[in-house]
């Protein structure tokens, strides 16, 4: 099995259904509660270990019932937490959620700023074994050890860039693999076009570049040329994680030693079932899922 790192966050939400979003500070009733466990690396992790690989987590939580609460999720679902590290007297990263009726959602964030950034105790507990790092933009010092980790390695480093993508370009150029969200490559590159956002972005750096586009699928750039690659079509259950869900599998894909287009399209079709599948982090596909629909594509495919 192989086995991915992920650094990042780990967060937890408290999502509350209500039937009309709230225009005034008054106090509402809701009409359903969950509390789901979220963060781009972690959920990234979590789909890793339900596709049948192993991940480590390396992230920052408090020393608080939350970080409990968050490290006992993936726990659950065979996350390695050993680089979970509580900060003392920190706190763990939370968001409130609203979800009314039509699906509009209103996020309350909370990251304690004074959580510590400085990444010298993830060089000491380094894991030798593993097949790739996966990273996200949510803790830049930590995200830079793991991507020079892997390249000095020869091992595929992936950035998850989506918002906020430091704007150095330090964590773009120490990746080998670059996946940006819509938004994560309009800001760093300053531009809404996609298509000359990702060309100005690979004209100043050597490796694998992507703009993952939602239900559009995503636009991959290859010695100067761009491909349009189009998403499996599925029923959209929630497409709530899809984006972490895509880069867990591609990154483990590629710790597997599966080309990059086998990767791609593993990745694409894991979070087309996550989209169809809904429920959080519990409608992250196996790997038999996986196979079996990649497998219907081919008969569903006309010759
Ligand atoms: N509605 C959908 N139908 C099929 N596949 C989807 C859909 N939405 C997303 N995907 C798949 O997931 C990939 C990543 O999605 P997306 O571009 O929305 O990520 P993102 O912008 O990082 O969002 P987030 O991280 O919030 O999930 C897409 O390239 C596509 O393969
Ligand atoms: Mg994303």
């Amino acid at each position: 099995m192989a086995t991915v790192l992920c650094i990042g966050q780990a967060v937890q939400d408290f999502v509350f259904s209500i039937d009309t979003m709230p225009t005034a500070a008054e106090k509402y009733r809701a009409t359903n509660f969950e509390t789901l466990g979220g963060g781009p690396a972690a959920t990234a992790a979590v789909a890793i270990c339900k596709l049948g690989g192993t991940a480590q987590l390396a992230t920052r939580v408090g020393d608080d019932m939350l970080a409990n609460l968050i490290a006992a999720e993936l726990e659950s679902y065979g996350v390695d937490c050993t680089l979970v590290r509580r900060m003392g007297g920190r706190r763990s990263s939370v968001s409130a959620v609203l979800v009314d009726n039509a699906g509009e959602r209103m996020i309350v964030n909370y990251l304690d700023d004074a959580m510590e950034a400085d990444p010298e105790w993830l060089h000491a507990y380094a894991p030798l074994d593993i097949a790739a790092v996966l990273v996200d933009t949510r803790w830049p010092e930590g995200a830079l050890v793991g991507l020079k980790l892997a390249t000095r390695n020869n091992l595929p480093a992936v950035l998850d860039a989506d918002l906020p993508v430091p704007e150095d370009g330090d964590l773009v150029r120490a990746a080998t693999h670059v996946a940006f969200s819509a938004r994560g490559l309009a800001e760093f590159s300053g531009t809404e076009d996609v298509e000359a956002g990702l060309r100005s972005v690979h004209q100043q750096v050597e490796n694998w570049c992507c703009v993952t586009l939602g239900a559009d699928g995503l636009l991959v750039i290859e010695e100067g040329r761009l491909h349009h690659l189009p998403a499996f079509e599925v029923k959209v259950s929630d497409t709530l994680g899809a984006g972490d869900v895509w880069h867990g599998a591609f990154a483990l894909a590629l710790a597997e030693g599966q080309a990059t287009s086998d990767a791609v399209t593993f990745a694409s079709a894991a979070a087309a079932l996550k989209v169809r599948n809904g429920s959080g982090r519990a409608g992250c596909a196996t790997r038999g899922d996986v196979e079996e629909f990649l497998l219907q594509q081919v008969t569903e495919s006309p010759t």
